[in-house]
């Protein structure tokens, strides 16, 4: 069968996701709101599946890890110290005619001739705009439609009837400047802040200004001191969170993909930096190959960790159905890199649509808890006792080398950060002087992830078509949801054969309540069997168990027995009840 075109794959699985219902438009009764996605009852479990994976992976079953709920709402100081209040947007171009909003930055870059008017008069008021306008045309089109909608624009500018002045054809490669649906200039781009802002407390003035969080890292930078205090835990270490961001994004789309509201699954993993680390076992020990590192060791440096992290990442998505071939690294250029990131890699998915991120790995260095010692005036540092005595023990020349190390990062941090000249010569200092003490801040690796770009990833890996042909010579194209079974919202459908059949039923469902505990199992008896499997499939649903005859004792050396289906190959297998709980959980771990 050929390959489908990308867009009509899209539209194949939003269309499955609202009709199977995995994802809703939000508030469709009032013609939806852009960029806001509801998850219906499969979506819900899916989703929830993922997160649950996730959660344990990342914090239950690591001893390094702790876990973090915080509210969504914060000091809006927090968002002055992460930088999000100055540099949170994305630059933005109305077009002048139709005032749609696009994101000036991923406008399609077009070329052909542009007509450029410099005013408008009306001949009956002998008013006049001196507003310029321009319109793009494609190669080839005749200056007419030009014309046409500039007059519009000039009506639009309450002119009446207008005659056009200084019109001047040039031609144009690859611009960004006008509206790709319509041709008609757009305004200059401006910064948008993505932040949604509300007001704390009944007065609606700036001193009550709070955001939305744009993303759950901020929280755990802020909690870091508490945590550290109350967990018992030591550097290394990391807090984990999950929740709700919002963005005001100025051109949601791809379904899912670049939401308003979306969630999102981070891991902020606090390490020592390098000059401590080489202090503390003699030597900060390099990345030797690609591939996954193997288990922490006190002498790795920031690079090891970020390593280490972006394999984990990938491991982790391996584990639930995503195969490392589905997935691309993409290891930012240093003129790509946040000023504070020594590397940062995205993990790309192959979406339909494109080659896209779905999580980012980041090495933060300390800029995060810097800036909110900064900006709170609470110290955000750390003390370590072994470091404190590993240092009194070290050779003059070696504390001379790291402390200068040290010293050029923190004041490099600190000019950055607005600290003038004399001030960050003096901080750096002390705060070079503070690994004497035991003092250091720590440097971080993120792990980033969303979560609806995750569950948007496995519906379209899961995503089969499968045609089958009947003996008539008819031929079917169904969908069947290949989700891996950690994932897969339902487990395992249950089935009697026969509807009408008293006994098959009270067995089937019999057999359901031993399942149900202990797994999402769905009972149904409507319609052929052929039907319900395919309902199954399309669902999703790796396992189904028909309850037959046979299990009544047709066949004698049947009695007691079930038939469970694989959803991908269809094969079927005879299992004893008495086994089946055990069989289907070893199956779809
Ligand atoms: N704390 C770092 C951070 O927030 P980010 O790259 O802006 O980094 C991390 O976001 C992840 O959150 C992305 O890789 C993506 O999966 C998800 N994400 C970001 N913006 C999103 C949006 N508008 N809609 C859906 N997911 C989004």
């Amino acid at each position: 069968m050929a390959e489908p075109k990308v867009n009509e794959l899209m539209e194949k699985i939003v269309s499955l996701c609202k009709r199977r219902g995995f994802v809703y438009p939000s508030s469709e009764i009032y013609g939806g709101i852009n960029g806001f996605w509801d998850y219906g009852p499969l979506g819900a479990e899916l989703k929830r599946n993922v997160k649950e994976l996730w959660w344990n992976r990342m914090t239950r079953m690591r001893e390094d890890v702790v876990g973090l709920e915080a509210t969504i709402i914060m000091h809006p100081r927090i968002w002055r110290a992460s930088g999000h209040v100055d540099t949170f947007s994305d630059p933005m171009a109305d077009c002048l005619l139709t005032r749609k909003r696009f994101r000036a930055d991923q406008i399609e870059p077009q070329s052909g001739t542009a007509y450029h008017y410099t005013g408008a008069m009306d001949p009956a008021s002998g008013k006049v705009s001196e507003e310029p306008y321009a319109v793009l045309l494609p190669p080839g089109k005749p200056p007419e439609s030009a014309r046409k909608l500039a007059i519009q624009f000039y009506q639009s500018r309450g002119l009446g009837p207008v005659e056009l002045q200084g019109e001047r054809p040039e031609k144009v490669e690859h611009s960004q400047r006008f509206n790709p649906d319509n041709g008609s200039l757009l305004t200059e781009p401006r910064p948008f802040n993505l932040m949604f802002k509300t007001y704390v407390g009944p007065v609606a003035d700036e001193d009550n200004v709070a955001y939305l969080r744009p993303e759950t890292a901020q929280a755990i930078f802020v909690q870091f001191k508490n945590v550290l205090e109350t967990s018992r835990q030591k550097v290394p270490f990391g807090i984990a969170q999950m929740g709700k961001a919002f963005r005001n994004e100025v051109t949601p789309r791809n379904f899912t993909f670049r939401s308003r509201e979306f969630e999102q699954m981070e891991l902020e993993f606090f390490i020592k930096p390098d000059e401590v680390v080489e202090a503390l076992c003699g030597r900060v020990a390099k990345p030797e190959a690609a591939g996954h590192p193997g288990e922490p060791r006190p002498d790795w440096g920031w690079q090891l960790w970020h390593q280490y992290w972006v394999e984990e990442r990938i491991r982790f998505y391996e584990s639930i159905g995503l195969p490392r071939t589905s997935l691309e690294e993409y290891w930012q250029k240093p003129e790509e890199l946040a000023h504070y990131a020594r590397a940062t890699v995205d993990l790309l998915y192959k979406f339909p649509f494109g080659t896209q991120e779905l999580e980012g790995i980041a090495a933060r260095s300390d800029f995060d808890l810097s800036q909110h010692e900064r900006v709170s005036g609470k110290a955000q540092g750390v003390f370590d006792e072994e470091l404190r005595t590993a240092w009194g023990k070290l050779a003059p020349e070696v504390q001379q080398r790291l402390s200068e190390s040290y010293f050029q990062h923190r004041r490099k941090y600190l000019l950055r950060a607005g600290a003038a000249e004399a001030e960050a010569e003096k901080e750096a200092r002390e705060d070079a002087a503070g690994l004497a003490k035991g003092q250091y801040i720590p440097h971080v690796i993120e792990p980033s992830a969303g979560v609806d770009r995750l569950i948007l990833a496995l519906l379209a890996h899961a995503f089969t078509e499968v045609t089958s042909t009947d003996d008539k010579g008819r031929s079917e194209t169904r969908v069947v949801m290949r989700f891996h079974p950690s994932v897969a919202p339902m487990k395992v459908g249950v089935f009697p054969l026969l509807k009408n059949k008293p006994e098959l039923v009270a067995k089937a469902r019999e057999v359901f309540e031993v399942l149900r505990g202990s797994m999402l199992a769905f009972y149904d008896d409507a319609g052929a069997i052929g039907r319900r499997y395919a309902r199954q499939d399309e669902a999703g649903t790796p396992y189904c168990v028909t309850v037959d005859f046979d299990t009544l004792g047709e066949t004698p050396e049947l009695k007691d027995t079930v038939t469970v289906r694989r959803r991908d190959d269809g094969s079927q297998q005879r299992v004893p009840i008495g086994a089946l709980r055990a069989h289907l959980l070893e199956a779809i771990r």
